[in-house]
This record gives C-alpha cells, structure tokens and sequence, in this order.
C-alpha cells in the first residue's frame, strides 16, 4: 500500500479532537485549517526550486523560488472546500479548480455534478478531500483529471481507508497520497472506522440530530 501518513504529535493531538463526535463545526473547520497547513508541509516537501537573487538590507544574496509551472489546487465539493482556504493561505499564489462528486447513497458510486479548472495543464495538482473511504470519489476525480489533460497529481486527506488507498494505487499507481491518519476498515454503509462521521456534515453543520 502506498501512502504518506504525516505522523506529528500536532496532528495527532488536533485529528483527536476533530474525531470527537461534541466537536461543533466552527471548531470542526479551524482544526481542519490547521490539520491542512501541516499536512501541506509534508505534499509540497519535494517541490523544485530555483536560486533566485535577493538583496537584504545588508548585502545581495541567492534565495529561492518554486520551480513549477503552476500549482492548482482542487478541492472534491463539499468536504473539500473545508481543506481549501487553508491551502491557499500557505501557497496564495496557487489557482483553485473544483470538483464536484458525491456518493450514491445505495451503491456508494460517485456522481459528477461539476468540473472547472484552470487551464495550466502542466500544472502540478494537489486533489484535496478530508475522506478517502471506498475510494471511488478520490478514483473518479483523478480519472477526471487525467481525461483533461493534467497529469501531474497528489491527493491530500485527512482519514484514509485502507479499501480506498488500494482503489487508488491500483487505478492512478503513479500519484502520491498524504493522510492524516490512515483507519481500520469501512463500515457496512461505507464509513471509516474509527472515522470522524460525515465529513461535509461536520465541516458545513449539516447533520441531522
Ligand atoms: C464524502 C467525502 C468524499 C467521499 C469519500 O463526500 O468528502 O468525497 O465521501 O467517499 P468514497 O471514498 O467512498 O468515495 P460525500 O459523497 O459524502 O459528499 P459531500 O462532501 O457533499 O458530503
Ligand atoms: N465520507 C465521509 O464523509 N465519511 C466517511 O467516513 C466516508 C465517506
């Protein structure tokens, strides 16, 4: 199986409290801010650079630039919107594509509902979603991807399934996925277990008590 999981005391003491069934979504949202920032760290940590001249107040010096076309940023609607500012506050200079899929309840297939992307094929894409269950969401939007012409792809979650990191290392073997944890299994209705419950309910407060 092939998988990063950012192991750091932070994410592991804020991941705890994002699980915590009384955590509302306002809190819900900040620790996912902060979850996203550090987990960025670790995606972005081979990106290419360049030297660059810089002048300090004191003298000249060599500093450096990413070298990369571009960075697009493309969160899978809804839950992934929740990752979005927080990538965007740390690379600000990266465009946002979206995607828009979700499960069929019964089968637990993804329906398309939305695609816009910015035009820079060559760009290096980071596909961010909090949940990677079935793998079926994560699976199709990379499929989506691909099919328009961006090949340069890393996917970003928070709680990864084991069935659903094998589903993408078997149809997309060459992108590389980043979790904040990696659980047990999936349950009968396809959620993660221990899980945090319905990601885009906690993120947007849509759950029904
Ligand atoms: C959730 C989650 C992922 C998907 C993961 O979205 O945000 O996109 O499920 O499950 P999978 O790996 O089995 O495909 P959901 O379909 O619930 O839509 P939502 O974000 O609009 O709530
Ligand atoms: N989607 C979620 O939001 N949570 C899960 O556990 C599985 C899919």
């Amino acid at each position: 199986m092939q998988i990063t999981v950012v192991n750091h005391p932070l994410i592991k003491e804020k991941m705890t409290r994002l699980r915590d069934k009384n955590t509302k979504p306002s809190e819900f949202r900040a620790l996912l801010d902060q979850i996203a920032q550090l987990l960025l760290f670790e995606v972005t940590k081979d990106f290419p650079v360049k030297e660059v001249p810089v002048e300090t107040p004191l003298q000249k010096t060599t500093g450096y630039a990413l070298d990369i076309s571009s960075i697009t940023v493309v969160p899978i609607l809804r839950a992934g919107l929740g990752f979005l500012d927080a990538v965007l506050d740390l690379i600000p200079e990266a465009n946002a594509g979206h995607i828009g899929l979700c499960r069929d309840e019964e089968t637990l297939k993804p329906i398309e509902y939305y695609c816009k992307m910015p035009n820079d094929k060559n760009a290096q894409v980071i596909v961010i979603d909090p949940m990677l269950a079935t793998g079926g969401s994560g699976a199709a939007a990379i499929t989506m991807l691909k099919e328009k012409g961006y090949n340069n792809i890393r996917f970003m979650c928070l709680v990864a399934a084991p069935e659903g990191v094998e589903v993408i290392n078997k149809a997309h073997p060459e992108v590389k996925i980043f979790a904040a944890a990696l659980d047990d299994k999936l349950n009968e209705h396809g959620y993660i277990l221990p899980g945090l419950g319905d990601a885009g309910d906690r993120v947007f407060g849509t759950v029904v008590k």
